[in-house]
């Protein structure tokens, strides 16, 4: 039996509708399951599954994890929901994409017939968009697990993938997994994929993921800090070699490449905001260069020393530092990220889509060669 989740939180009622119109019209699809609360999603479900002759049901996200309630606990609870209900293949898409079609459960259910138990969509994305993804998990993972897999996967923050049985009973048994109630739970699927050994086929989307982007940085902030924790607390052990193979790279379709991910006139004004006394006190006792760097930055937001060099240190420094709760690393990580993800924009986005995109992608080949714990 193949179902797919799609958890919706605040999402634009008609893009969820839509999207579980969508998943119940594949063929393969035999159930489909809306994991939140909302009243007009839940009136519109039986319309849906009268004209597609599908089971839909829409239950609430139950309380699973030990982190701030949120998308892992509803994507949990789907997880957990089909471990018990001996489900074969779970597909979870999230529900503000405006773009869903057929062709994603196609081409995953296609992955998962090669025997591939963990299928992943990748998508372009516009260059200033994914900032989390190519500022904070992506060099975590070259930095810490130089070598395996785990820095290659396209984006580790997807939410859009297919569990077969074996990976969705692991993933369900998993502490790790199921204790991940926020934002980190795209990133402990990521690194669970690769621990348990599972064979990892990434399905390319040409068309790219469109979804609404984002204001000024601070709508990124909760995401930023909790998928910062999630990625500083995994600890470099050997993890299992599996099959990992991917779709070839499509071409981008234009008008992404033109895509702005966030407004940057809204941002600047936060580079400069006033550190509370917690901040002030983390960047006093910064080492030198960091010092400098987060002086010049909050004085008069000057970005230009955040390369990728002094992000990396930004990075090495907080991963022991940093404790989730602890509002001066919370505040202080965020004011340094939007500061490297301004320098970034202004100096690398600026200069063309493939310019941008090969130059995040060298940023993260720089992270892994020279990881501390690279072997050979
Ligand atoms: C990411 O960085 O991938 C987040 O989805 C924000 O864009």
């Amino acid at each position: 039996m193949s179902v797919v989740a799609i958890p919706f939180k605040d999402e634009d009622t008609s893009t969820v509708l839509s999207n579980l119109e969508i998943a119940a019209g594949h063929d393969r699809v035999d159930e489909v399951w809306a994991v939140g609360t909302d009243k007009t999603v839940s009136a519109g479900v039986p319309g849906i599954a009268a004209a597609s002759g599908k089971r839909i049901v829409t239950f609430p996200d139950r309380r699973v994890g030990r982190f701030r309630p949120g998308k892992g606990d509803a994507m949990n609870t789907a997880l957990l929901h089909a471990a018990d209900r001996s489900v074969d293949r779970l597909h979870f898409y999230d529900a503000d994409i405006t773009n869903f079609g057929l062709d994603w459960i196609e081409g995953a259910e296609k992955a998962a017939d090669q025997g591939f138990d963990v299928v992943r969509h990748t998508f372009p994305r516009a260059s200033t968009d994914a900032m989390i993804t190519w500022l904070v998990t992506k060099p975590l993972l070259a930095m810490k697990f130089p070598g395996t897999t785990l820095p290659q996967i396209g984006q580790p923050l997807g939410g859009e993938l297919l569990l077969s049985s074996s990976a969705l009973q692991a993933f369900a048994n998993d502490p790790a997994v199921v204790q991940r109630s926020d934002w980190g739970v795209d990133t402990m699927y990521t690194y669970a994929t690769v621990e348990h050994g599972f064979d990892l086929y990434e399905h390319h989307v040409a068309d790219g993921k469109r979804h609404a982007l984002y204001g000024d940085l601070s709508d990124l902030k909760t995401m930023l800090i909790e998928c910062f924790d999630v990625a500083a607390l995994l600890r470099p052990h050997p993890v299992a070699h599996a099959r990992h193979a991917a779709d070839p790279p499509a071409s981008i379709p234009s008008d992404l490449q033109g895509q702005s991910g966030y407004d940057i006139d809204a941002t600047l004004p936060l580079l400069t905001a006033d550190p509370g006394l917690e901040e002030a006190g983390i960047i006093a006792n910064l080492p030198d260069g960091l010092m400098t760097t987060a002086r010049q930055l909050v004085d008069s937001g000057d970005f230009q020393a955040l390369d990728a060099g002094r992000w990396g240190e930004v990075l090495r420094i907080a991963v022991e530092a940093f404790r989730l709760g602890d509002k001066g690393w919370e505040d202080l990580l965020f004011r340094l990220w939007s500061g490297r993800v301004v320098n970034y924009t202004v100096n690398h986005a600026t200069k063309g889509y493939h310019h941008a995109m090969d130059y995040l992608a060298s940023t993260i080949d720089l992270y892994e060669q020279n990881s501390p714990n690279r072997t050979g």
